[in-house]
Parts: structure tokens; sequence; C-alpha cells
């Protein structure tokens, strides 16, 4: 992505993040094995997010129902769980990892745990399955996000610059650890758009809610979008403002810390942030994800800046939280581009 990109290029973000997001997804699950296939897996990530577009009255409908949404995604998910148990038989073939801490990919852990008992083959091409689709449109939508983001904010790109050009090459994980703007920068763009605008929640038993009564079972939508603009908690709502998640120590360093106008990190209760849901069955790949674009920002950052081409932002509240049309950019090379 950095190698094709040129100064003075106007470029749309959606399909390099897009590539990014699925080359890191598929090499951390299944190795290199599935980069053959990825048709197969892109047709089938088109039609199980077709699927389940809130925004088409058909993604109401059981799957049973023969709608075309409904024959293709029954289809091409099952081309897919085809092609993961050929890649399982593969492995099995070549011997697996007998410990599944040692596996050097997610498969590989998977297959480990099965041979242990822990897990029959159909629940191994369900989690593989979960994990490509659940870590795929949403990463990229959420690189796509923060470079748009930061593409308006000039100043913010500059403070990156700083951090990040004190690296001896490369972006690490442990380097960009040590970078508060870069984080407040990705986590801010989660909270300005988060990618997944909304998630649901049945209760086990009855309860009362904001002094609402709640049945049993009853289909409870939890909107991040919503929450990540509550005028409650958050000020300035529509503006994107990593600053909000930064303060100045007395000997005038940037650190991770409270939002000075509106009320501190520390007193807003723990959901009035969630892009990556809650409870047990919060996001699994959260700490891969954050990870995965502050590395990805970082290494862009030491490279280029970015300028807004497209100034207005539409979305559509589809599975995910996606842009209504193109969001470009223009990249212009930085003053570290002899990288
Ligand atoms: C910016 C990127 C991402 C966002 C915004 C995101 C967001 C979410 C949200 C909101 C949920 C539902 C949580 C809930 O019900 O409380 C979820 C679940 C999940 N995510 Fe992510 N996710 C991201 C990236 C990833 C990645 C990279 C992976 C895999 C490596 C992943 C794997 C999963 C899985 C497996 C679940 C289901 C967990 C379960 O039901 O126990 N996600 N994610």
């Amino acid at each position: 992505m950095v190698s094709s990109w040129t100064e003075g290029d106007v470029v749309e973000v959606h399909e390099a993040a897009t590539d990014y997001a699925f080359s890191v997804l598929a090499e951390s699950l299944l190795g290199s094995d599935i980069d053959a296939e990825r048709e197969t897996v892109r047709d089938a990530a088109a039609s199980i997010t077709a699927r389940f577009d809130t925004g088409r009255l058909s993604s109401f409908l059981p799957e049973w129902i023969p709608t075309a949404t409904n024959r293709r995604y029954r289809r091409r998910h099952d081309t897919l769980r085809e092609t993961i148990r050929e890649l399982v038989a593969r492995r099995r073939a070549a011997g697996p990892p007998s410990d599944p801490a040692s596996a050097d990919d997610l498969l590989g852990t998977l297959l480990a745990a099965a041979e242990m008992g822990a897990l029959n083959d159909e629940e191994l091409v369900d989690n593989a399955v979960t994990f490509l689709f659940a870590g795929h449109e949403t990463s990229a939508l959420g690189l796509r996000y923060a470079l748009y983001c930061l593409a308006g904010r000039p100043e913010i790109q500059e403070q990156i610059h700083a951090e990040v050009d004190s690296f001896d090459g490369d972006p690490t994980p442990s380097a960009v650890r040590e970078c508060p703007v870069l984080g407040a920068a990705v986590d801010e763009a989660l909270r300005l758009y988060p990618p997944v605008h909304s998630f649901f929640r049945e209760p086990t038993e009855d309860v009362e809610l904001g002094g609402y009564r709640i049945p049993e079972g009853v289909v409870l939508t939890l909107t991040p979008w919503t929450v990540h603009r509550d005028g409650r908690w958050w000020s300035d709502l529509e503006t994107y403002q990593p600053e909000r998640w930064l303060r100045e120590t007395a000997e005038g360093a940037t650190v991770r810390g409270d939002e000075t106008r509106g009320p501190a990190v520390g007193e807003r209760p723990e959901y009035s942030y969630f892009p990556f849901g809650g409870g047990p069955r919060h996001c699994i790949g959260m700490r891969f994800a954050r990870q995965e674009l502050r590395l990805a920002t970082a290494t862009l950052l030491q490279r280029f800046e970015f300028e807004q081409v497209t100034e207005d932002l539409s979305l559509k509240a589809s599975a995910n939280t996606r842009p209504d049309g193109s969001v470009r950019l223009r990249v212009r090379s930085s003053v570290q581009a002899t990288r």
C-alpha cells in the first residue's frame, strides 16, 4: 500500500484498507494458505454483509426464506466453509501442532485444540469463519475513518509524525504503545465513527432498565453510535478531537489523560465508550484491532500527510457503519518521506 502511493495521488482508501485488513487477518488466522482463496473469501464477505445489512428489510427475514440474498449467502458461505475444511485437511496431513500455544496462527491453535477434544470440526470451521468476518470489514472501516479524520486535522498528523519519527525503522507493536497522540487519534476515530453502529443482547430473565420492564428474550439494540454522541458524556460531539483523550503534564509532556472539555474520562460511565461492545462477549479481537490500526496509521504517517478531498462524509447504517460513497484523500509526501 505504502509503495503504491506517491506525492499528489488522490486515493480512495477503501480498497487499500480492505486489502490491508484482509491480509493481516488472513495471515494471522489462516497463515498464507488462504492467499489463493481471496475471491472465495471476498464473495462470501459480500454476501454475508448483505445478509446482515440492517438497512434491508430482507435481513429481518429468517434465513430459510429463499430470497436472492439468502440463497447467495447460503451458497457462498457453504463454499467458504468447504475451503476452510480443505485447509484443515491439508494442515492435518502436514501434522498439526500438538500444543495450542505453540501454533503460528489461529487455525493452528484451533486445530491443536480440536486434537485435544476441546471442539469438533464443525465448531472449528465456525470459529474460523466468525473471526474472518468479525475482523475484516470492521478493521478496514476503522482505518478508513482514522485516516479520513486525521486528514482533516493536519496539526494532529504533525504530532503523530513527531512521535513516529523517533522510531528506529518501521513501527513495531511496542513502539506504537508509547505514542499517546497516535492512540488517541485511533480511539477518537472509533468514537466518532464506530464501525459497528449497533449490536444486540437478549436478557436471560425479565429486567427493569431505565424505568422500562424488559421481558426475557426481547432483543435489545445497543448502539455505540448513539451513546458516543450523548451530550451527558461528550462535548463537541460531532468534532474529531483526539485532544479529549490527552493531557499535558506539568513538565509539558503529552500523555493519555482526562478530557478538558466535559467530564473526565475516568468519570464517564464505563459504557459511554464501547466501540468493541462489552461484557464477556465483547470483541475478542479488540486489542488486535487497536494494534493493527495504530501500526497502519503510524506506518502511513511516517511517510505521508493526508488532505481531505471528500469533505463531507456521508454514512449509511448497513451491517456496519459504511461510507455512502467514496472517501478520497490526497497523499502528500511528508518530511520523513526519505524512509
Ligand atoms: C475496529 C475493528 C473492530 C471493531 C470496531 C469490532 C467491534 C466488535 C463488536 C462491537 C463486537 C460485538 C461485541 C458485543 O456483542 O459486545 C465484536 C465481536 C467480535 N469481534 Fe470484533 N471488532 C473489530 C475487530 C475485530 C478483529 C480484528 C477480530 C478478529 C481478529 C474481531 C473478532 C470478533 C469476534 C470473534 C467477535 C464475537 C465475539 C463473541 O461473540 O464472543 N473483531 N467486535
